[in-house]
């Protein structure tokens, strides 16, 4: 049996061939990005010319630590592909994102990306989201009433389940943008699109997990190397 780490390995390695000399890159967040970031470093040291926008403060540290160039996306707003981790991964390539909880830099560089390729071992595969807890970016202020705002949204399309603002020792977890996270237990999520675009209209929601309709390749580690989801690589 391959190793999660080894499937993560390979999933990287794969999508690692879809970069040319010159791109504008986007680097993800999470153990899986951090091995693309890292074999993206041993080409740079070798010679390849591109530049990238890291999604995170802790993908910036290690992305500075292996020699690659970094940009903003006030320098650079528009990126040519976009290698990033996810939570869990529905047959037609919706994703939830945001265990490491940079899901709003996440999904403002996918955007700006022209084509975003995920990485993932094959325990991420689910036939429907919400078996992970959906991460949710909330402003501080107001988070109550924020947070019952999504609890009725969602209810009224028949999905509930606890919202718990994520923790450390006791503290909230603090995004890099200052905001916290509450993970919602639904457990099933039927419609990604609907449930998206509902949250998205609450005001004190900076951004959710959801990731519907972005990605355009899913590179799934496995015992035999990596299945390939969605537009070839
Ligand atoms: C970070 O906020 C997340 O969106 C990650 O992309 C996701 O949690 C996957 O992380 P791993 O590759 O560590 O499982």
């Amino acid at each position: 049996m391959t190793s999660a780490d080894q499937k993560k390995k390979s999933a990287a390695q794969a999508a690692l061939k879809l970069v040319f000399p010159g791109m504008r890159l986007g680097l993800g967040t999470g153990s899986t990005a951090s091995a693309f970031v890292t074999l993206l470093g041993e080409k740079v040291r070798e010679g390849l010319d591109i530049i990238a926008v890291p999604t995170s403060e802790d993908t910036r540290r290690l992305a500075e630590a292996r020699g690659i160039r970094l940009t903003t996306l006030d320098e650079t707003p528009t990126l040519d592909l976009c290698v990033d981790g996810a939570d869990e991964v529905d047959p037609v390539l919706n994703l939830i994102k945001g265990g490491g909880g940079a899901l709003l830099r996440e999904k403002i560089v996918a955007q700006a990306s022209a084509r975003m390729v995920v990485i993932v071992d094959d325990t991420k595969l689910s036939d429907n989201l919400g078996g992970f807890p959906l991460p949710v970016e909330v402003v501080p202020f107001g988070a109550r009433a924020t947070v019952m705002s999504i609890d009725e949204a969602t209810r009224r399309h028949g999905i509930g389940g606890a919202i718990v603002r994520r923790e450390i020792g006791g503290a909230p977890f603090v995004t890099d943008n200052n905001m916290h996270i509450y993970d919602c237990h639904y457990r099933n999520i039927p419609d990604p699109a609907l449930l998206a675009a509902d949250i998205a209209s609450i005001a004190g929601v900076a951004e959710h997990g959801l990731f519907a309709g972005i990605a355009s390749t899913v590179v799934v580690g496995t015992d035999d190397g990596v299945e390939i989801m969605g537009q070839p690589i």
